[in-house]
């Protein structure tokens, strides 16, 4: 999920040591494919696919991951501002996880009350709760730390409620170069909800610092893609 996230790339990095890759992010509905459209058009390379052949595209993705790495999870990260076109994806014949993107914070996908700014709608849970009764497959939510006006504990919290398999955080801080490590503490503390840390895995000591807190598995976006993941992740 940082830029070149398909299953060419995923099906290379996968022997690194990772159990779970995630495909996308993707737009599935016309008002977020729209946005990704004009994203692409400020230079943004970002995944822009039809609606009529999402489906399609992100089923033979997961089937290419599956066909090579059998034993690996398989996520797909995807943005719409209903359940349903998620709740379809989620339907996929082998996809074991489909990611709720609670996260992007484009402006032209904020516009359209997706990404960061699914975290102030007031029926955050019950748009979860839609998705997590409605499909077979696992249902992570990705999330974006300390968002300005929204309180992360309790959005954790609303996760939690409405069913979901894995809290996906990234916990990013304003003003500086590493994971917020103390919320993430905080949230690992006070919730049974899976947590899966995110930002800032870019070196063995960090990796540490983020085994800590308490998470129950973490991810690698920028490291992956530049090719500067220095240490075996196999050996945490
Ligand atoms: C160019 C770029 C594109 C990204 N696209 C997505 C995305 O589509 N969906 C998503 O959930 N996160 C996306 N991310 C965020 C990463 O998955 C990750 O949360 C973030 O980079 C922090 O983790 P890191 O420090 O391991 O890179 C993107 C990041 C970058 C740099």
């Amino acid at each position: 999920m940082a830029g070149i996230t398909n299953a060419d790339f995923l099906n290379k990095v996968i022997p690194y040591g990772f159990n779970v890759a995630t495909l996308g992010g993707y737009s599935l509905d016309n008002p977020t494919i729209e946005a990704s459209e004009k994203i692409i058009e400020r230079g943004r390379k970002e995944f822009v696919f039809p609606s009529d052949t999402i489906f399609r595209h992100i089923e033979s993705e997961v089937a290419s991951i599956k066909k090579a790495h059998n034993d690996v999870k398989v996520s797909a990260n995807v943005r719409a501002t209903t359940p349903q076109p998620i709740i379809d994806i989620g339907k996929i014949k082998d996809l074991d996880i489909v990611e709720i993107n609670c996260h992007c914070r484009q402006e032209e996908i904020l516009a359209v009350g997706c990404g960061q700014e699914m975290l102030t709608r007031r029926d955050l849970g019950d748009f979860i709760s839609q998705v997590a009764d409605n499909v077979d497959c696992e249902v992570s939510v990705k999330i974006r730390a300390n968002v300005e006006g929204v309180d992360t504990s309790n959005v954790a919290d609303i996760i939690e409620n409405a069913g979901a398999d894995y809290l996906h955080i990234d916990a990013m801080k304003k003003g500086v170069f590493e994971a917020d490590w103390e919320l993430l503490t905080e949230i690992c503390d006070n919730t049974n909800i899976k947590v899966i840390g995110n930002n800032s895995v870019n070196s063995e000591e960090n990796l540490i610092k983020m085994i800590n807190t308490g998470v129950d598995g973490f991810s690698i976006a920028r490291s992956v893609i530049s090719g500067n993941l220095d240490f075996n992740i196999a050996n945490f």
